[in-house]
């Protein structure tokens, strides 16, 4: 089926655009995709209506933020991306009120601990469901290095905490100035146990919903949404990536 698909697709490009079917006059790709999300195919993109493709970016120092970013990411059918200290922090640095490492990167306003490695490619992500545990009343120090290593101009972040028992209070909206240019959602606080169906229903609060396998041919041949190839879930175009390797050819 790829190989009818990439067939068609390159003979299209040669003949100069991309027709939707046979009686149709030739349409860019941009045409024939807002054509077909407009339809029926909105929310084959995942993330619900506009929320377009998410990445959840979690911080986790003792393994309790850990699995909820792990059930958006499996809920949503997202990518997901470990905020990881380049110098990991002990049993020590994390004892707080001890005048430990953590407590003194939380007093301090220019503190920015370095993170090992980074997201691949973030421009390719509309909406960023962001993740930590607070530390002191507030996100911990890495969030704000993480915030001001990427560009989230019109990238929408929800943010979410775990805690003993603070709530989110201002910890959201003090990162607010480091990607000021992002669309913020009101965050929310989980206690630890919480359960899958317990961030699924705040996904879908927040309008987002897990991706669809789009089997509508329609929408496969306009090369929108996810579809099911050989058992393998390819997000977005069937048909743009195939016109990718035939630009490339
Ligand atoms: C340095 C430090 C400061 C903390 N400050 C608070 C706090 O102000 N309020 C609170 O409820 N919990 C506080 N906690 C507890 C964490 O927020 C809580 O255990 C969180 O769920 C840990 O998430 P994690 O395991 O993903 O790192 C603090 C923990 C640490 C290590």
């Amino acid at each position: 089926m790829a190989m009818l698909l990439c067939c068609a697709a390159c003979g299209e490009k040669q003949s100069g655009g991309i027709s939707s079917d046979n009686s149709n006059a030739t349409l860019s790709s941009k045409e024939l995709e807002k054509e077909v999300q407009g339809k029926e195919t909105n929310s084959d993109l995942n993330g619900g209506d506009n929320m377009g493709k998410i990445l959840i970016a979690y911080f986790s120092a003792t393994g309790m933020t850990k699995p909820l970013a792990e059930y958006a990411s499996d809920i949503l059918n997202a990518d997901i991306y470990e905020i990881v200290p380049q110098d990991p922090y002990t049993e020590e640095d994390l004892a707080y009120y001890t005048g430990g490492r953590a407590d003194q990167e939380q007093n301090d306003p220019y503190a920015r601990p370095e993170i090992s490695g980074s997201v691949e490619n973030m421009e390719q992500y509309d909406t960023i469901v962001l993740g930590y545990p607070i530390w002191h009343g507030e996100a911990p120090k890495i969030i704000y290095t993480f915030l001001e290593s990427y560009d989230f101009s019109g990238k929408t972040i929800l943010p979410f905490c775990t805690s003993h028992s603070s709530g989110i209070g201002s910890s959201a909206d003090h990162l607010h100035s480091l990607a000021a240019n992002a669309n913020w959602l009101d965050g929310e606080r989980f206690a630890a146990g919480i359960t899958r169906e317990e961030i699924e229903s705040w996904l879908t609060e927040n309008n987002l919903q897990a991706a669809s396998v789009s089997t509508d041919p329609q929408a496969a041949s306009a090369g929108v949404g996810i579809f099911d190839l050989e058992k393998k879930k390819a997000f977005q175009s069937v048909l743009s990536a195939l016109s990718i390797i035939c630009y490339s050819t």
